[in-house]
């Protein structure tokens, strides 16, 4: 009993010395930059939840007219509206994206092109994850769909605008999973054969990697750049696909407690909303970065990719593949 209370308050004593330093090493590095955005635009994907809302309202903040580029009118309405109440930025307004269409990529980037004079900085940062095989209106497996050629498209679309308006910016989220996959299967680039939910996600967030990077060598001398980054681990709407999955498995009482476990470990081990936004912020606005491009960040600072994140060959494969996917080359 007394060595068991021993080990116990040994235990509590080591939380409580090493609980600051743990979430210091997890919150990682901060965006000290101060730069205004005053008379820039700027475009940022999935802003009504999760980490891309937190990288509005900091837009919003510094002054920015913000576009929250959403599948949902209504979820991005109130997040502007709260974000507008916030930072008291009344030039935050919403247009609607849904990524899993080419059609309402087209449209979007159409009412871009027509209407807005200028766009500073665009943010690809709406991602869905380990879904069930779903598939995009336009027959494209889901989770390479929404994240890669959605976006791919969309860049491409306003291309234009940005380097009219450079010196600009390419930010893409990809992720830290992109180490996870060894590479692009260009044989079965929908994923119809043996479909992992998880592999799926991994390959998705390389051909983000793959994607800013072949960008980043196209638009070389345009004053735009292009940068990926791995945002940190964040307990976000993003799990959502995965809880559903676990629950289907384990059941609904079961999976409560799982989800709190997760909750509970990214509560210490990984970051906040506000901590998880920093290193896109960073990218997006920080003087440091102007000129850097083909890069990806983690921490507000560059890191390595994994091996395949420096395929040059799958990069600029990757780009052809896509451009005939989405249209724009036949
Ligand atoms: N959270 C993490 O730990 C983590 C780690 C590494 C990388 N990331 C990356 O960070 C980015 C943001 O993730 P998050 O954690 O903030 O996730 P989240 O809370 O789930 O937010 C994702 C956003 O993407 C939007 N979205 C999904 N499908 C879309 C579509 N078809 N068209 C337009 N928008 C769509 C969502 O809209 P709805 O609300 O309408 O669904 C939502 O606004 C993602 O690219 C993710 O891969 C996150
Ligand atoms: C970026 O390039 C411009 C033009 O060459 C230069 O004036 C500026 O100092 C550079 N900024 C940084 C942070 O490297």
């Amino acid at each position: 009993m007394a060595r068991l209370s021993r080990i116990a308050a040994i235990v509590v004593l080591a939380a409580a010395v090493l609980y600051v330093p743990v979430r210091r090493w997890a919150a990682g590095g901060v965006c000290e930059s101060q730069a205004r955005m005053d008379g820039k635009t700027v475009i940022i994907t999935g802003a009504n939840t999760g980490i891309g809302k937190v990288t509005a309202r900091d837009m919003a903040e510094r002054g920015a007219r913000v576009i929250l580029a959403c599948r949902s009118l209504e979820k991005a309405e109130e997040a502007a509206k709260e974000i507008r109440s916030q930072t008291g930025n009344k030039n935050v307004v919403v247009h609607k994206l849904d990524l899993a269409s080419l059609t309402s990529v087209r449209q979007f980037a159409k009412v871009i092109n027509d209407a807005e004079p200028r766009l500073d900085v665009l943010i690809n940062n709406a991602g869905v994850m380990a879904c069930p095989r779903w598939e995009t209106e336009d027959g494209f497996e889901m989770q390479f769909g929404v994240n890669h050629l959605g976006h791919f498209l969309l860049t491409n679309l306003l291309q234009d605008k940005l380097q009219q308006s450079a010196p600009s910016r390419v930010v893409t989220v990809s992720s830290l999973a992109h180490v996870f996959t060894s590479g692009i299967d260009f044989d079965d680039i929908n994923y119809e054969n043996d479909y992992s939910r998880e592999e799926s996600y991994y390959r998705s967030k390389l051909a983000n990697v793959l994607f800013s990077k072949e960008l980043a060598r196209r638009l070389e001398g345009t004053g735009v750049t292009s940068n990926s980054l791995h945002p940190g681990v964040i307990y976000t709407e993003l799990s959502r696909h995965r809880e559903e999955h676990i629950r289907g498995i384990v059941g609904e009482q079961l999976s409560k407690v799982v989800n709190k476990i997760m909750r509970g470990f990214a509560g210490i081990f990984g970051k906040t909303m506000e901590e998880g936004a920093q290193t896109t912020i960073c990218c997006a606005v920080a003087e440091e970065w102007r000129n850097t491009t083909g890069l990806y960040f983690s921490d507000c600072v560059p890191k390595e990719t994994s091996a395949a994140g420096k395929d040059d060959e799958a990069a600029a494969r990757l780009w052809d593949v896509s451009e005939r996917m989405v249209g724009l080359k036949s």
